[in-house]
Parts: C-alpha cells; sequence; structure tokens
C-alpha cells in the first residue's frame, strides 16, 4: 500500500499537468442514467422478498420518565406482528461519526425521542399502529428555550477549544475605532430530500444494513457498538444517498431500529423516516448568539478582533457548533479572541449541519464587516483588502494557497461592483429599492485517512473501489477522472464502486473533505500502477506518457492491456491528514455578490442575481464543483431569508417539523447564479492538490444577501432570518 504523508510540496507523477484533459473537465455525472432510469438503488427501494415495516413511537413529552407503555390496541391492528417495547439497544437519538448514540428505553430527554418499535407486513399498518400505543409518562421540567440559560464558558467540549491572543479590553479601550455588534442564528435542519431511510436483513449472525448514510466505515462501527455485535458481522451499503448535509454523518435511530426490528421477526424490515420524526431524531443545527468586537484605526486597520458565540445542546450529544470557524485565519490583528460557549438544553440533540460553523459565524462576522465599512467610509472591499493577512495570524504559518484578494477582484469586475452606490436607498425602481452587497468566503481545509483500490485489467480497463459515498456530490465521476488522467484513459473505460463498507475504508463525506481525500487515496494507487508499469517498461514512472489506453516511453507504445501480461495489476493508496503535518495553514477561500430587490412598501425581499469565485485548488470537475458551489449559494438565500426552526419554548417540540413549514429556497427565490473558479493546484494539501468545496459555497453568501439588504433599504437586520416583518 503507497501511504500519503505530506510533508512537503506533492507533484504526482502522471498529474502534474494533468494533459489528458480529463481530470478538471466538466464531465457529467457518470452515474446519471442509473439515476434518471430508476436503476440506482436508494436505501428505501426495492424491498428483499418478505420486508416488513417499522414505525417509531416517540415521546411527546420532552422531559421525564416512562412509566408505562399499551400496546394492545396496536397490536389488535390488522398486519401488525410485534410492538417492540422492551429492547434497551434501543437508540434514544442519533449517533454521530465518532460516538455511539446513547441507548434506553425510560428516560426522556427531549420531544420526539424513540420510545418504541411496532412492525408490520404494510408501512401503512405500521404507521397506523404506531399512533394507537399508548405511552404513559411522567413529565418534569424542561430546559427548552436555549436563549434563556446561562452558558458554560469551561465546558471542554469541541474541536475548536477558546482562543484568546493578547488583551481584548485594553486593545479595544486603545482603539481609536470600536466596533461592538450581537447576531442571531436560528435553528436549522439539514433537510435532505431522500428520506432517512434503512432497509436491513439477518443472514444468520451477519447483519446487512442499507442505509442512507454519508460516512459507512464509521457507521458500521456505531452499528455494531450498539448492537454489540463485532464489526466484521455488519456490512452497511450505500451505493446511492440523496442528499445528507451533515444529517447523514452519522447512524439515524432508523438504521438501529431497522435492524432490531429484523432479528426481532426474522424478516428483512425497511423503514423510512416520516419528515415530522425527521426533524427531532435527525439533529439540527444549534441556534447561535454571536458577538463581533473589532477594535482598528480610522483607516480601519484592525488591531484586535473578538467573536464570541453560544450554541446549545443536549445532555447527550456531544457535537458543539465551531461558530467562528470561518472568522479564524480570514482577517488581521494581532489581538484575536474566538470562543463558543455552552448552554444545554433538553431538546434534540445539535449536530454538523452543512458547513458546520462557517455558514452560521459567517453572517456575524461578514454583516460586521460591512458595517464596519460602512461606519468608516469604505468600500467593503477596501476595508477587507487593507486587512488581509500574510500569514495566518494566529498560527505565523504561511498558507498553502490563499487567492482571496483575486477572488475579490474578479468578482467585482464579473459583478459590476463599481456600479454599487455606497448610500443606502438611493437606487429605487418603481416601489423596488435595489442594493448590492458582497461577502468573504472561507471553509478551513482537511485531508482525512482514506484508502482507494485501483485495479488495472487485463482488458486495459480500470476498477476503482472504496467504501466512499456520493451523496449527490459527483464522487463516482470524479474518482473515475482522477484515475482515468493517471492511466491515460477516458472516463468510460474506468468503473467506480462506491458505498459497500466491506471496500476499502475511506473518510466517507463530510466537512468538504470527501473528494479531496478519496481522489488523494486514488492517486496514491495509481503511483504505484505507473511504478509497475515503469518496471515492465524499464522506464522511470516520469518519463511514461499515458494516452488512449496505450503506454509510451520515447518512440515505444504498448497497450495497457499488453503490459498486464494477464494478470490484473492492482494497488491500494492511502492519504493521509495534511494539514497538520505540511506546515501550511489551508483553507478554500472565495468572494460573494448578491444584488437584491426590497419592497419599499411590503418589505419583501427579491435576490435578483448572485455571483461567487472560489478558489479550491484543483478543480477535479468543472461542472460537479460548480454544482456544490451554486447549491451553497442558494442555501445562503434561504439561510438569510427563510429558514428558521421553531422550538415551542412551553412543550420543547419542534413547532414546524416540515416542508410545508419549515421553508428552504424554491426555484422561485433563486435567480441566476454565477460561479467561477481560481484554479491553482494546492502541492501542499494532498497527492491530488484539491481543497474542499461543498460547504465554501454557503460560507458568506447568506451575509452577501443581507448586506445587499442593507445597501438596498438602509435597514440592518441582525436577527436572522431577514423576513419581511424585520424590514418595515
Ligand atoms: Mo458535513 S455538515 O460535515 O456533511
Amino acid at each position: 500500500m503507497r501511504e500519503g504523508k505530506m510533508d512537503g510540496p506533492y507533484r504526482p507523477a502522471g498529474l502534474t499537468q494533468a494533459e489528458q484533459g480529463v481530470l478538471g473537465a466538466a464531465v457529467p455525472r457518470i452515474e446519471g442514467p442509473a439515476k434518471v432510469t430508476g436503476t440506482a438503488q436508494y436505501a428505501a427501494e426495492k424491498a428483499p422478498e418478505g420486508t416488513a415495516y417499522a414505525a417509531i413511537v416517540v415521546s411527546a413529552i420532552g422531559h421525564g420518565r416512562v412509566i408505562g407503555i399499551d400496546a394492545s390496541a396496536a397490536e389488535a391492528v390488522a398486519g401488525v406482528l410485534v410492538v417492540i417495547t422492551d429492547d434497551p439497544r434501543l437508540p434514544a437519538q442519533g449517533g454521530n461519526s465518532r460516538q455511539a448514540p446513547p441507548t434506553g428505553l425510560r428516560d426522556i430527554f427531549y420531544a420526539g425521542q424513540p420510545v418504541a418499535i411496532v412492525v408490520a407486513e404494510t408501512p401503512q399498518a405500521a404507521t397506523e399502529a404506531a399512533q394507537l400505543v399508548r405511552v404513559e409518562s411522567e413529565a418534569a421540567a424542561g430546559r427548552f428555550d436555549a436563549g434563556a440559560e446561562t452558558p458554560d464558558t469551561d465546558h471542554g467540549k469541541g474541536f475548536l477549544p477558546p482562543i484568546d491572543a493578547g488583551d481584548l479590553d485594553s486593545a479595544l479601550a486603545a482603539a481609536e475605532v470600536v466596533f461592538d455588534q450581537r447576531y442571531t442564528t436560528p435553528a436549522h435542519f439539514p433537510a435532505a430530500l431522500e428520506p432517512h431511510a434503512t432497509t436491513a436483513w439477518w443472514d444468520g449472525d451477519r447483519l446487512t444494513v442499507r442505509t442512507s448514510n454519508q460516512i459507512i466505515g464509521a457507521a458500521r462501527g456505531t452499528i455494531a457498538t450498539v448492537l454489540g455485535i463485532d464489526k466484521e458481522r455488519v456490512r452497511v451499503l450505500a451505493p446511492f444517498v440523496g442528499g445528507g448535509f451533515g444529517g447523514k454523518t452519522g447512524v439515524g435511530p432508523e438504521a438501529i431500529v431497522a435492524a432490531i426490528a429484523a432479528e426481532r421477526v426474522g424478516r428483512p424490515v425497511k423503514i423510512a423516516l416520516p419528515r415530522r420524526q425527521t426533524a427531532s431524531m435527525v439533529h439540527h443545527r444549534s441556534p447561535t448568539r454571536q458577538r463581533i468586537r473589532i477594535g482598528c484605526d480610522r483607516d480601519g486597520r484592525i488591531g484586535a478582533i473578538a467573536h464570541d458565540s453560544v450554541v446549545a445542546q443536549n445532555e447527550h450529544g456531544d457535537f458543539v457548533e465551531p461558530v467562528p470557524f470561518g472568522s479564524l485565519p480570514l482577517y488581521a490583528g494581532q489581538v484575536r479572541r474566538f470562543r463558543t460557549d455552552l448552554v444545554t438544553v433538553d431538546l434534540p440533540q445539535t449536530g454538523a449541519v452543512r458547513a458546520p460553523g462557517e455558514a452560521v459565524g459567517t453572517f456575524a462576522i461578514e454583516c460586521a464587516m460591512d458595517e464596519l465599512a460602512h461606519q468608516l467610509g469604505l468600500d467593503p472591499i477596501e476595508l477587507r483588502r487593507r486587512n488581509e493577512p500574510e500569514v495566518d495570524p494566529l498560527s505565523g504559518k504561511r498558507f498553502s494557497t490563499r487567492r482571496l484578494l483575486d477572488c475579490y477582484d474578479e468578482g467585482a469586475q464579473r459583478f459590476g461592483w463599481d456600479r454599487r452606490l455606497p448610500t443606502p436607498g438611493a437606487r429605487r425602481e418603481g416601489d423596488w429599492l435595489i442594493g448590492l452587497g458582497m461577502a468573504a468566503a472561507l471553509r478551513g481545509n482537511f485531508t482525512v485517512e482514506a484508502q482507494a483500490r485501483v485495479t488495472l485489467g487485463t482488458d486495459g480497463r480500470v476498477l476503482v473501489e472504496t467504501d466512499m459515498t456520493d451523496i449527490g456530490t459527483g464522487t463516482y465521476t470524479i474518482l473515475a477522472q482522477v484515475a482515468g488522467e493517471m492511466l491515460g484513459l477516458p472516463v468510460d473505460a474506468v468503473e467506480v464502486r462506491l458505498g459497500d463498507s466491506e471496500l476499502p475504508p475511506s473518510a466517507g463525506s463530510g466537512g468538504s473533505f470527501g473528494a479531496s481525500s478519496a481522489g488523494s487515496a486514488v492517486v496514491l494507487a495509481c503511483e504505484d500502477i505507473l511504478a509497475e508499469l515503469g518496471r515492465r517498461m524499464n522506464a522511470a514512472p516520469e518519463e511514461l506518457r499515458l494516452r488512449e489506453g496505450c503506454v509510451s516511453v520515447g518512440e515505444r507504445r504498448v497497450p495497457l492491456a499488453d503490459l498486464t501480461h494477464g494478470e490484473p495489476i492492482q494497488a491500494t493508496g492511502k492519504a493521509m491528514p495534511g494539514a497538520e503535518t505540511s506546515g501550511t495553514s489551508q483553507a478554500s477561500h472565495g468572494a460573494q455578490f448578491a444584488e437584491v430587490a426590497v419592497n419599499a412598501v411590503t418589505g419583501e425581499v427579491r435576490v435578483r442575481r448572485m455571483l461567487g469565485v472560489f478558489e479550491i485548488g484543483r478543480v477535479l470537475n468543472r461542472a460537479t464543483a460548480a454544482n456544490q458551489a451554486v447549491g451553497g449559494m442558494v442555501w445562503g438565500i434561504a439561510y438569510a431569508l427563510q429558514e428558521e426552526a421553531v422550538v415551542d419554548t412551553r412543550t420543547g417540540r419542534f413547532a414546524n417539523p416540515d416542508f410545508g413549514e419549515y421553508h428552504v429556497a424554491v426555484n422561485a427565490d433563486v435567480p441566476a447564479i454565477e460561479c467561477h473558479f481560481i484554479e491553482e493546484v494546492d502541492t501542499s494539501a494532498n497527492q491530488v492538490g484539491a481543497k474542499g468545496v461543498g460547504e465554501l459555497g454557503i460560507s458568506g453568501a447568506g451575509a452577501a444577501v443581507a448586506n445587499a439588504i442593507f445597501n438596498a433599504c438602509g435597514v440592518r437586520v441582525r436577527d436572522f432570518p431577514v423576513t419581511l416583518d424585520k424590514l418595515i
């Protein structure tokens, strides 16, 4: 196995120039035809012979104890096989990718917690019977209002420890200009369109779980832990996943429920969570309270910057929304304070939802920069330019690649930023006030340990295998492109197998690390194959030229198939974490621009156009990368204007747990969106030279919309979303 440690720049043989034109091209998704013809199999499709169906009974109270369950009416429903009320392995909530969920039957710590399972011949019978299960509980007072709880400033949880460099109070007291404002963002649902669903079956003591999940290697371990069996006996399948957005990074209760139910009835069991149960059983993004303080001189040069926040979690969750993740290395300033305090609530757990941290942290920091620019009479881009750091302002490390200024310049030029009028409310078309806004985007980059196996077959075709998932992001296609580029093959000569826990373990899809980590593993495996081809050609790998299924060295040209000598050539590559060892500070960057119209009579906001310029290292596929970026920008519109999960603070229940009332941006809300990439291969990030793109597009997108609203009408809303009642 070729292991790739990043302790310096990496220039893989065969990939330095990407001269085949396979990598980076806007290749359409290779699994697209399977999806549109209905042959791609998702978790809840095509049940095996004899499948039964499960439904989950949940707690109506938000805190307290279950003291009795009467299942007699449910058991009397035709088609009901069993009502399970006594299995202590019942998960109380979802797990995350690092931690198994708490299990147990009687103690309730949020409304909507699973308390029993109904298994029936049909989903209809299971659902009907679940409604007839009578749960008797003893309610206790609950902490249902995150905003009313006192923060713990010393919780020690989460992956971003507090940062406190220099004396903030003195620096602010001495600054010529002091900025101090507070911002709030609401709870958000991850809201993947494909349901959280599982089909599970046992073959003797071996369990197969076909589930909708982003990180199946971790899921396998979690499921095994909860069921108390060896993980070698669990196989997890997720060949196609219809969106995850963080909600499927861990194991949902439905996956374990399906396994428990299948064991009990001795048949395969399928379950798809209804949307209203999804809201409480799947984690949501914490609401945030944030405060930005900046001390600068009259020219806007920042000497001190502080981003303080408070987020929520329940007793059993361990995730802490890393609010300042995007603001940490964004601007200069010697005195720096970034912290995330925690309140404990009796509500469903909070967890990673697309772009944990910067999706909401950038509302505060990027609106604050806009406000500060206005206060100083500076153009918002100019203020940012004056505070662009030379090196990582905290660690002092050099940036691997950082083209943020180029993103501002290219974006401003393409968007027509020079047409912005600095005075709010100055541009009017009938009843509509028109404004332009911008924001920076930044997402920290990680490469995570990941393996991939590449096999060159005797027919000259290539097979790529890894337990990586494709959650709609384009993994199948980009891994085919990486292997095709390295081995001189078109994409249709490469087959990619994903989503099976028996394949080499990858990092899965999350944290924007999937493509670069799995892609680097494919690069490393291909380098081993190149080395072997070199031996067979008596040449160094760098001398080989691979084109159109043939290997050339000088005048010699041999088909790949012939070089296999009748035996497949197989190699496994293993990418290793890069950012820590490379000595560089790594992030993806971008600039977001928005034009909005605000109705002067009704306060209605229409986003008219958006444009983003992003720097993401090597672009693996222009089409799928653009899909990621534009999808993030759409989400930014929704976060700015619509999305808000409302907790009824009397009961601890969500008041709007479905798409009828939890509003996301739909086609009518989304204007033409343009995205452009500045490509610079990041040779210190990982072997494939790519940085994360998945979560970059949402970073700053909502702030650009909010800043455009201020420019349009002069109203500054710091409590998101910016609904029309806050503008009139
Ligand atoms: Mo992401 S929120 O790590 O899927």
